[in-house]
């Protein structure tokens, strides 16, 4: 198993694909991968043989949506609330966890040769060492990859992610680096574990549930939701294809309303950036005066996001467990 799967595509698949390349293709796919269980039941296999199958599924869908040009995927890979599962299941579900990222390490020429960059989402300090430390190496390893992004939520929930991003803008204004007014919707998605990633366009739910289970709660306020009945370790290119014109027919309603809240999200900081300069200077508010406002908000979020990104190396490194002056080098870099 690799998590660089190459495979032929049928005369059938490559006519499919050319047809949807004329319309528009999402940037990002977002996949609940829910339904191994049941198709271990239904095979009488163990779960852990149905996760397993789950991971096979997800690298052969990587693959066909490099060849679609969808560059950017993120996938649930196992909520905080799979914790509450059976210790053998989560057992299991971590063992394998802890074979695939090392695999990442073992496969990181082939995955630089098709520019994967591999991320993690959630909280990290929820998992056991290792793990820990795997993930902080796979990260490192194809973090200057840059044709493909591929994000995987682990010890995941959207309510924790906009929990933690929320905590860490309480202690920048602790410390100083933000004022409480700094606080608006671009800072806190700055703080989001996938910041920098562009919203999903597509989100797909398999299995026949139609809910989203806490995953990506701010990011999917604008995506198109695909629920189908067939159980993750089933789906086929012939289900992307579907998910994706069905996103196709969505598209400009979807467009339109992305851009109409992104709009609205621009007009209520400007009201508040206004507010806050009549606080301070009465009627007498110029031009000027807002500028300077709007300008010193903006180096204060960025220098405040800056401090972020080096702490985030600098952990990344401190887990990957090189050593101290070796972090110290790369955290100048
Ligand atoms: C949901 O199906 C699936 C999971 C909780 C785990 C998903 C994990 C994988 C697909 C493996 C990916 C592995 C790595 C290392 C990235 P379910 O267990 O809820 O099945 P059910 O809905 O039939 O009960
Ligand atoms: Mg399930």
């Amino acid at each position: 198993m690799t998590w660089v799967v190459e495979q032929k595509r049928s005369w059938a698949e490559w006519a499919a694909m050319r047809v949807l390349q004329v319309g528009p293709i999402p940037t990002h796919l977002a996949v609940i991968m829910d339904g191994n269980r049941r198709y271990a039941r239904q095979k009488q296999r163990d779960t852990l043989s149905g996760h397993t199958q789950g991971f096979h599924k997800l690298a052969e869908v990587l693959s066909w949506c490099r060849d679609l040009g969808i560059r950017h995927v993120t996938a649930y890979a196992f909520s905080i609330e799979n914790f509450k599962r059976s210790k053998s299941e989560v057992d299991g579900l971590l063992n394998l966890a802890k074979e695939k990222f090392a695999l990442i390490l073992e496969e990181q020429d082939k995955l630089a040769e098709h520019g994967v960059c591999i991320s993690f989402l959630g909280k990290l300090s929820l998992l056991p060492e290792s793990i820990q430390k795997m993930a902080a190496q796979a990260m490192l390893a194809t973090r200057h990859n840059n044709q493909f992004f591929l994000n995987l939520a682990v010890a995941y929930t959207g309510s924790e992610e906009i929990t933690s991003a929320v905590q860490e803008l309480a202690v920048g204004v602790a410390e100083d680096r933000l004022k409480s007014s700094d606080v608006n919707e671009e800072a806190l998605e700055a703080c989001l574990y996938g910041s920098g990633n562009r919203d999903p366009d597509l989100l797909v739910r398999t299995s026949g549930e139609h809910r989203l289970s806490d995953f990506l709660l701010w990011q999917s306020a604008y995506s198109c939701l695909f629920f189908t009945k067939v159980l993750w370790p089933d789906f086929s290119i012939w289900h992307l294809f579907g998910a994706v014109f069905f996103y196709q027919r969505q598209y400009h309603t979807l467009a339109a309303a992305r851009r109409e809240a992104l709009a609205q999200r621009c007009r209520t900081i400007e009201e508040r950036d206004l507010e806050q300069c009549r606080s301070q200077h009465g009627d007498k508010v110029t031009h000027e005066h807002l500028a300077a406002q709007v300008a010193a908000r903006t180096a204060r979020l960025q220098s405040f996001l800056d401090h972020r990104k080096k702490q985030q190396l600098a952990y990344l490194y401190k887990l990957s467990s090189l050593t101290v002056m070796e972090q110290e080098n790369k955290v100048e870099e």
